[in-house]
């Protein structure tokens, strides 16, 4: 059985006020047959104490947006495992395109990641996507291809996620054409050894394309950016039909 998993993510918004504000409106609005979909909010570092806090272990689980891969060290500006699952976070995004292009993350840096998210009983979520050009170019499978098989050296496929992110498709409110996402997330299906691996969609996902895409068949979840910051917004995406 693959699980659904529906993410937010805050990238950098919402300051601690700005985080409780919008959880007390996101609960309300949660329908309680939600309960076989992971919803998860994956948030700034400097939120997810408090959110943590708020959260009483109820149906919305906590996410980070990074992880370095050593556990303690002189890394300045880094985040490791313990901080984390010691605030009650149980999801990491990893390997992120923001991550990867201003960053100067890659896929090797991304592995180390996954596997550092791992070693701490993280559920890594790894986000790969092809650039338009790539895309024009028809090189969108072979890109994705390789990001995955680099991704997951040595990772164990019973604890993770992988997030297809069109980069073109990420704050452009273009999305991808939802068949065409649902190919992609079958290829990158089909270089697991696991197939019940949940696979998520992400790029200009909103309340208004939500339904199309999960009723796609390969796809398990949406990672959400800009429409994951409005709380009546997220909701509907959460209670997606
Ligand atoms: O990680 C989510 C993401 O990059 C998609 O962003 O704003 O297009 O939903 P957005």
């Amino acid at each position: 059985m693959r699980k659904i998993v529906i993410a937010g993510n805050w990238k950098m918004h919402k300051t601690q006020t700005e985080a409780l504000e919008f959880l007390q409106v996101l609960k309300s609005r949660l329908e309680e047959t939600n309960e076989a979909r992971e919803v998860v909010l994956c948030a700034p570092f400097t939120a997810l104490g408090f959110i943590s806090k708020s959260l009483h272990g109820g149906l919305i689980r906590l996410g980070a947006q990074n992880i370095h891969w050593e556990d303690k060290g002189a890394y300045t500006g880094e985040i490791a495992g313990e901080m984390l699952t010691e605030l009650g976070v149980d999801f990491v995004v990893v390997g992120h395109s923001e991550r990867r292009q201003y960053f100067g993350e890659t896929d090797e840096t991304a592995n180390l990641r996954v596997i550092a998210a791992q070693r701490h009983g993280l559920t890594p979520i790894l986000c790969v996507g092809e650039t338009k050009q790539q895309r024009d170019g028809n090189e969108t499978e072979t890109v994705i291809i390789n990001q995955v098989k680099r991704g997951l050296v040595g990772v164990d496929q019973s604890n993770l996620v992988i997030a297809y992110e069109p980069i073109w498709a990420i704050g452009t409110g273009d999305t991808c054409e939802t068949t065409e996402a649902n190919r992609v997330v079958g290829i990158i299906r089909s270089q697991l050894s696991n197939k019940n691996v949940t696979i998520q969609y992400g790029g200009s996902v909103k309340p208004d394309n939500i339904d199309e895409i999960m009723a796609q068949s390969e796809i398990d979840g949406v990672l959400v950016g800009g429409a994951s910051l409005d709380p009546v917004g997220f909701a509907r995406i959460v209670n997606y039909q």
